[in-house]
């Protein structure tokens, strides 16, 4: 079976107050997205990357390596799980059911070729799939609206979604299809398993495999590609 990659990278990026959508600000004399994208393509193992951006993108098509052959862009849709499944769907006719697909946020630059590996090497022979995360240090409290807390939350029992996250193109296409036709809200892949039952797999990732989402996570960032 083959690997792909999936990247949405159509989201407006509101919360960085910027005058662009954050994967086109810049990070080592690069792009939030080339730099990510450089690095997927780095994953030999992986047979093409399908990028979901936005119709009204105007800063995509400037950009060189979305000439790259191993590179694929699909539509976007109005909320990342309808972008994952938009290019989901346009590699339909090359994907075979049991193909494996990496979907990683186009705002997470500093994945490593390594832990992108690893995750492969841990999953590829399990029968859901599963997603990097990290494991919470701080202690979790639960508050109502008020503020005010109402409960500690045992901290052992909870990890940190990141991405990549792994799964079969079949399954995944068919939980983000009925996800999407029965209004179901999600904000990673996983969570359209884990509500067809299934039970991804937790594989430790890097601690600085951040998001970029607010204005400070650019220099954040920036110190992490320069110490990895
Ligand atoms: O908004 P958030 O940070 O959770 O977005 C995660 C990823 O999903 C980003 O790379 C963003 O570009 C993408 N996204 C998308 N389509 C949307 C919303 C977000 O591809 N409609």
């Amino acid at each position: 079976h083959k690997y792909w990659g999936i990247v949405p990278a159509a989201g407006v990026g509101k919360r960085m107050q910027a005058d662009r959508p954050k994967q086109y600000l810049e990070l080592n004399s690069q792009t939030v997205i080339e730099q990510t994208l450089t690095r997927l393509l780095d994953v030999e193992l992986l047979t093409a990357v399908i990028v979901a951006i936005s119709k009204e993108d105007s800063y995509w098509p400037e950009l060189k390596i979305s000439k790259n052959p191993r590179i694929l862009t699909a539509a976007g849709g109005k909320e990342r799980a309808d972008s994952v499944l938009s290019a989901l769907n346009s590699i339909a006719d090359r994907a075979a059911d049991n193909d494996w697909v990496l979907v990683h946020d186009a705002a997470r630059p500093c994945i490593t070729q390594s832990d992108v590996e690893h995750l492969i090497n841990e999953l590829h022979d399990h029968p859901v799939g599963g997603i990097l995360a990290l494991a919470s240090h701080d202690t979790l409290k639960s508050v109502n609206a008020d503020l005010a807390i109402t409960d500690t939350v045992n901290r052992n029992k909870i990890w940190r979604a990141l991405t990549p996250q792994m799964f079969r193109y079949r399954a995944l296409k068919d939980a983000l299809q009925e996800a999407a036709d029965k209004g179901w809200v999600m904000t990673d892949d996983a969570s359209a398993m884990e509500l067809q039952g299934k039970q991804p797999k937790i594989i430790a990732g890097r601690a600085d495999n951040l998001k970029i989402t607010r204005p400070e996570d650019l220099a954040l960032a920036q110190f992490f590609l320069e110490q990895q």
